[in-house]
């Protein structure tokens, strides 16, 4: 089977992407899968990567990156494989991918997670894993991921929708309250997001955010654990398989939530796999987790992202249809801890695209 593992891309998550693919590249059995690695770059050229999984790491703070040097690709940190690198216009993307049985597009956000590429290998007619144009875009954005889960009976938190040049009004401060959490509509790996704990600070945090994404969520905080759900679509088709719960132990001081630095950087975020909760409480995260799926129409896989209150409330965060495989990534550990390891879950995912 040929499978091309697409990798980078112009989102700001480029660097996690690559580490997702260095992951996914290094458990693909050489026996079973010819791979064709292909990176983009931020500004969207085509690289044929021969790509060391190795080099496709965090090194000591140091985020992987695609990159064209004086017309050459290059991986920085400098890959010593790369001297045969190809770079391809991205009008050509369609004819590197032709020749693959099936592509794994590891991107996250813009560009990759968000229903364009999908759309491309629709066109295309090119097998993928993963949700479709529609879920993929849905999922993306926090908006629509709300309205579509609460039209299926699933809580969400408060929230406000600001659109581009629109501002909080007084009633909305009113009915959210402080903290808020401010965020980039379609973004991921906590760019762009941060927590308002007086309203002085609410300028400059949508701006923050606006400069991903000019659609701008505020979301009122909710008091809670955090806890998170990997879904894979069933073995028989149509239906949605639920993994064990991860909590991630935040620690809950003014500043501090899961963001860029716990995910990635550092000794990591603590967390516990199965979460310590009631088992009813358990079943009913899973079971939003898999409505979810399917209320957005995913397919191949999804981590969806819930709080659990103190009173056993639960509500959904997010939805992720590309999400991270770094080796401190929740969706992989939580499938281990389950019984199907990061090798296992790829093949699988690679099997249900070519179904
Ligand atoms: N958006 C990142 C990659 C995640 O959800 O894991
Ligand atoms: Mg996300």
């Amino acid at each position: 089977t040929r499978v091309a593992i697409v990798f980078g891309g112009r989102s700001t998550e480029h660097a996690i992407s690559c580490v997702s693919a260095g992951g996914i590249l290094a458990a693909l059995d050489p026996d079973v899968y010819e791979v064709v690695p292909v990176g983009i770059t931020r500004e969207g050229a085509w690289v044929l990567a021969g790509s060391d999984p190795a080099q496709l790491a965090i090194e000591g703070g140091r985020l992987p990156e695609i990159t064209v040097e004086s017309g050459r690709a290059v991986v920085l940190p400098p890959d010593p494989t790369s001297s045969g690198l190809m770079v391809v216009d991205p009008a050509d993307g369609v004819a590197v991918l032709s020749g693959v049985d099936v592509v794994f597009p590891v991107l996250h956000g813009a560009y990759g997670e968000d229903g364009t590429i999908q759309g491309m290998l629709e066109m295309a007619g090119i097998p993928y894993v993963g949700a479709n144009v529609f879920a993929s875009a849905a999922g993306m954005d926090k908006e629509f991921t709300k309205k579509l889960a609460a039209a299926e009976g699933i809580p969400v938190g408060p929230y406000a929708v600001l659109r581009a040049g629109q501002s909080l009004s007084e009633a909305d401060k009113e009915r959210l309250g402080l903290p808020v959490f401010v965020k980039p509509s379609r973004a991921g790996s906590s760019y762009g997001i941060s927590k308002v704990t007086d309203w002085s600070q609410l300028d400059e945090a949508i701006a923050g955010a606006r400069r991903i994404d000019p659609k701008v969520l505020v979301e009122g905080a909710i008091v809670g654990r955090e806890i998170e759900c990997g879904v894979l679509e069933g073995e028989a088709a149509g239906g949605a398989e639920a993994s064990l719960l991860a909590e991630i132990m935040v620690t809950t001081s003014d500043d501090e939530f899961y963001d860029f630095e716990a995910k990635y950087l550092g000794d990591g975020t603590p967390y516990q796999i199965p979460a310590d909760l009631e088992p009813e409480v358990a079943r009913k995260v899973q079971e939003y987790a898999c409505r979810t799926f399917t209320a957005l129409d995913c397919a191949g896989l999804a981590r969806v992202d819930f709080f659990v209150t103190a009173d056993n409330e639960i509500f959904l965060n997010e939805i992720n249809t590309m999400p991270g495989f770094t080796p401190t990534s929740m969706f992989p550990l939580m499938w281990a801890a389950t019984g199907l390891d990061y090798p296992k879950v790829v093949d699988r995912l690679i099997r249900t695209a070519l179904r």
